[in-house]
């Protein structure tokens, strides 16, 4: 049976008191986890290394990067290197949010590489792919992810794509409140699970994690996470409140 996993994203939140509060709140919960539940917690760089401690500590939760360089190492200010993650024994890093897409202007072909990059530091990626509103209104979404799928992932042989997580993130419901209905959410993860079948066959495509994410709440989840192709969630604004992360962690199949 495939993960399922809650993955919490605090972008460029809190401060590292609040954070550990946070996570003290959060784990002193009833998550119930067990090997087939993970929740993930992806902090800011400065946090890794304590966030890490907290999560070592508590059977299936781990914590996550944001971003990793597409640079193996050297004269790069202001960049951190899948090399350095993993020197932290940092299990997770997510590639190729929609904001790093957006605001970094961090091209498919960048992200190839930072993919390479984690592989090679034996990091899983949780790699996001997503639609900007127009491209939902075309109706032209099915492509969309196809292309970033193919020109992010596809040149990686199968043994190396076991063991990923997918996020879909459809750009129209990050931070807007506006969520994905449950319909919208399998009806693209089913077409992400046959794109990934095409290319690496049932196997691999059925032991592929993928999560949804975009304005998932505590009182959206259940129903999200029910569809058969939704494997949990990528949650950004409410998994900086204690209990309505916990909720979600609960929500999980
Ligand atoms: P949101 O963010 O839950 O605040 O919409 C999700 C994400 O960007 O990962």
């Amino acid at each position: 049976m495939r993960k399922q996993i809650a993955a919490a994203n605090w972008k460029m939140n809190l401060t590292l008191g609040q954070g550990k509060q946070l996570m003290k709140d959060i784990l002193s919960g009833e998550l119930e986890l067990n090997e087939n539940r993970e929740a993930v917690f992806a902090v800011p760089f400065p946090y890794l290394a304590e966030i890490n401690t907290m999560t070592a500590g508590q059977k299936n939760c781990y914590t996550a990067a944001q971003n990793c360089s597409a640079e193996k190492s050297g004269a790069y200010t202001g960049e951190v290197s899948a090399e350095m993650l993993s020197s932290l024994n940092i299990p997770y890093v997510i590639i190729g949010h929609s904001e790093r897409r957006e605001y970094y202007g961090e091209t498919d072909a960048i992200l190839a590489q930072k993919i390479n990059m984690a592989l090679d530091n034996k990091l899983k990626p949780i790699f996001c792919c997503g639609e900007p509103l127009a491209v939902r209104e075309k109706e032209m979404q099915n492509a969309h992810i196809e292309s970033q799928l193919r020109a992010g992932l596809f040149h990686l042989v199968n043994v190396q794509i076991e063991n990923f997580v997918i996020a879909y993130e459809p750009i129209w419901a990050i931070g807007t409140g506006r969520t994905a209905s449950s319909e919208q959410a399998q009806e693209m993860h089913a077409h992400i699970r046959k794109v990934l079948t095409d290319q690496y066959g049932p196997e691999i495509a059925n032991s592929i994690s993928i999560l949804y994410g975009g304005s998932v709440k505590a009182n959206n989840a259940k129903e999200l996470f029910s569809s058969p192709d939704v494997d949990g969630g990528l949650v950004g604004g409410a998994s900086l409140v204690a209990a309505d992360f916990i909720s979600i962690i609960r929500s999980l199949k």
